[in-house]
This record gives structure tokens, C-alpha cells and sequence, in this order.
């Protein structure tokens, strides 16, 4: 007879309103301490994670410290996410089989599909980007996204996630999913900072009981345009003011900022250093209506991450 294991997947009822971001957090030391610190010290229950980011592995490593000190799976909230070389439906199992091995894990709470471009079908280990003689990234358009959709479902029943949802989806490729009769993604995931404040999208997401999950609070100041004074999110003029007001830094005043600009969202501040990502989760404080008012005319419509691939503008928005 085979020996099955059979899960119970118990989690955390509902996505923590604030996770730890590993994108960038290449150094491997840096990264199993930043998550140890992040769930022993400093009251996170949530790590956002993607195969994307080269570090899945050096997680799995961290979360077994601390499962083998007595946290249990069920306290933690994981995410993960689908790459575009992964968008076949034949694909998606595998990737997430491979997710999770690399995690050592058993099960996600979240597995979201990372951008809406379908990319040239590689192995989960061949590269992110496949290219054609021409350096040009090869785009597949022979996968629709329903079908990704569709197999994102599959695999959240036959027990691999909790919950499946998308990031970096605009508006209408959500009213596909929505038209298309399938169910709803959980969450999706887009780029969310004072100068990207997402009106239009937020309106949406709320209004079709999607959750609201914003990346890059800061405006991701180590990748995104260097040197660009305009884009330099906690340099802003307006939120070093209120943050002296109120007594908190720049980061805790964008991120207190996001939360009330919209009630109930999910953000995921990158920090590897235990001072920033304390700070980044004690946020026990409001900002005044008109500290609120002041911060929301710093709106700038300005995308920090994700050029369009090939013409295709995944955002929809021009920005
Ligand atoms: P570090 O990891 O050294 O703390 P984003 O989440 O927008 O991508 O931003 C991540 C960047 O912001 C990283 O360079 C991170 O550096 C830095 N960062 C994270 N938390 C804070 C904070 N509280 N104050 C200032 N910078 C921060």
C-alpha cells in the first residue's frame, strides 16, 4: 500500500495585514536571520515569497529553524507566486510542486500568479527570462490567462494552497475573470506607494471583494530609478514633515498612510535589517484628516517596477 501523507491545511484565517517582502534579500545569512527575526522578534505572521526571487530555498531553510523551535506551519502566513515562463495549464502544477520543495513545505496559503504576460514555457530552473536571437523576451500569446486561471484553481483543490489569487492585474483582466465565471482571485498584488496610490484599482478591488495587496511601499528606493530625485518616496518633503509631527519615521508614516488611504489592505515592506522591520510593523498610530489630505495630492502616477514586455502594457494604464 503507499505510504500517503495526508495535510490538513490549517492556516490563519485571513491574509496578515502586513508581511515581510524578500525580493532583492539575495545574501543568504542576512535573509534566514531577517526571517527568523521577522517571526520570533518582531510579531510577523506573514513572509511574501516568489521563485522569482532566487531565494525560495534560503527560506525553506529559515522556516524549518523555526519550525523546529516549536512555531508551528499554521501560524505563518506564505505566499508565493507563479512565474510567466509558467503559465501553461500543464505547468502550473509542477511549478507550484517545485515552490514547495523548494520552501519545504507542504502547502501555501497563497499562490498568486506574478504577472499577467505569459512567457516562452521553460523549466522552473531554466531562467526568468527566455529570449530570442534578437535579446527580445519571448512572449507567448497562445496561453490565455483563463487557462492559467484555470489551473490555479486546480491546484488550490487538490490541496496545494489555501487561496489563489494574482498580482499585477488591471482592471480589465480582472473583469476577464470575473466575465469568464470563475471564481475571484483572493487578493491582487500591484505596485502601492505615495506616488502610485491605485484609485481606480483600489475602487475596484473593494468593490469586487477583492483584497488589496500593495508591493514596494517605498517605492523600492534600492531598484527603481537611482538618482531620480522624483522618485524618491521617504525623501518627500511633505511626509518627513508629518513624520516629525507625529514623532514616527518617513516609512512608518507611508505605510500608516496606505493602510488608511485604504482600510483593510495588506503591504509587504522589504527590510533585511531588524531595526526597519520592527519599525515597519509597529504602526500604532493615525495620521489627522488633513496630514491624510496633504499626503494623497502626492500622488504622481509614477510606476517604479514593470516595464511593458513587448508592447504589451500589463498595467493597462500607460504609466
Ligand atoms: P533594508 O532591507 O536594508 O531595510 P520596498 O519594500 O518599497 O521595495 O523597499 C525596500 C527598500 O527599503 C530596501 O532597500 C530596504 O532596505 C528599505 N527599507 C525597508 N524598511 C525601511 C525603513 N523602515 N526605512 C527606510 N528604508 C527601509
Amino acid at each position: 500500500m503507499m505510504n500517503c501523507k495526508i495535510i490538513e491545511m490549517k492556516g490563519l484565517e485571513k491574509i496578515p495585514c502586513i508581511g515581510l517582502g524578500t525580493w532583492k534579500s539575495d545574501n543568504k545569512q542576512q535573509l534566514i536571520d531577517a526571517v527568523k527575526y521577522a517571526i520570533k522578534e518582531a510579531d510577523y505572521v506573514h513572509i511574501d515569497c516568489a521563485p522569482a526571487y532566487h531565494n525560495e530555498s534560503i527560506i525553506g531553510e529559515a522556516l524549518q529553524e523555526l519550525f523546529n523551535s516549536g512555531i508551528k506551519r499554521e501560524q505563518i502566513w506564505i505566499t508565493s507566486k507563479l512565474w510567466n515562463t509558467q503559465h501553461h495549464p500543464d505547468s502550473v502544477e509542477p511549478a507550484i510542486r517545485n515552490t514547495l520543495a523548494d520552501l519545504k513545505l507542504y502547502y501555501l496559503d497563497l499562490y498568486l500568479i506574478h504577472t499577467p504576460t505569459a512567457f516562452k514555457t521553460m523549466g522552473p530552473k531554466e531562467g526568468l527570462f527566455p529570449k530570442d536571437e534578437n535579446g527580445k523576451i519571448i512572449i507567448d500569446r497562445s496561453v490565455s490567462i483563463l487557462d492559467t486561471w484555470k489551473a490555479m484553481q486546480h491546484v488550490q483543490e487538490i490541496g496545494l494552497t489555501r487561496f489563489v489569487g494574482v498580482s499585477n492585474f488591471n482592471i480589465n483582466m480582472l473583469e476577464r475573470i470575473k466575465y469568464s465565471g470563475l471564481p475571484l482571485p483572493y487578493v491582487n498584488q500591484v505596485e502601492y506607494h505615495l506616488y502610485m496610490q491605485q484609485d481606480p484599482l483600489r475602487w475596484y478591488c473593494r468593490t469586487n471583494n477583492i483584497i488589496f495587496e500593495g508591493y514596494s511601499p517605498f517605492g523600492s528606493p534600492d531598484s527603481a530609478r537611482p538618482g531620480d530625485e522624483r522618485a524618491d518616496v521617504l525623501g518627500n518633503s511633505h511626509l518627513c514633515q508629518i513624520s516629525q509631527e507625529l514623532g514616527k519615521t518617513p516609512a512608518q508614516v507611508e505605510l500608516r498612510f496606505l493602510q488608511q488611504l485604504e482600510e483593510g489592505c495588506v503591504l509587504i515592506p522589504k527590510s533585511v535589517n531588524p531595526v526597519r522591520i520592527k519599525q515597519n510593523i509597529d504602526l500604532n498610530f493615525d495620521l489627522n484628516s488633513d496630514q491624510m489630505e496633504c499626503l494623497k495630492k502626492q500622488q504622481r502616477c509614477l510606476r517604479m517596477l514593470g516595464k511593458p514586455h513587448d508592447g504589451i502594457d500589463e498595467h493597462g494604464d500607460g504609466f
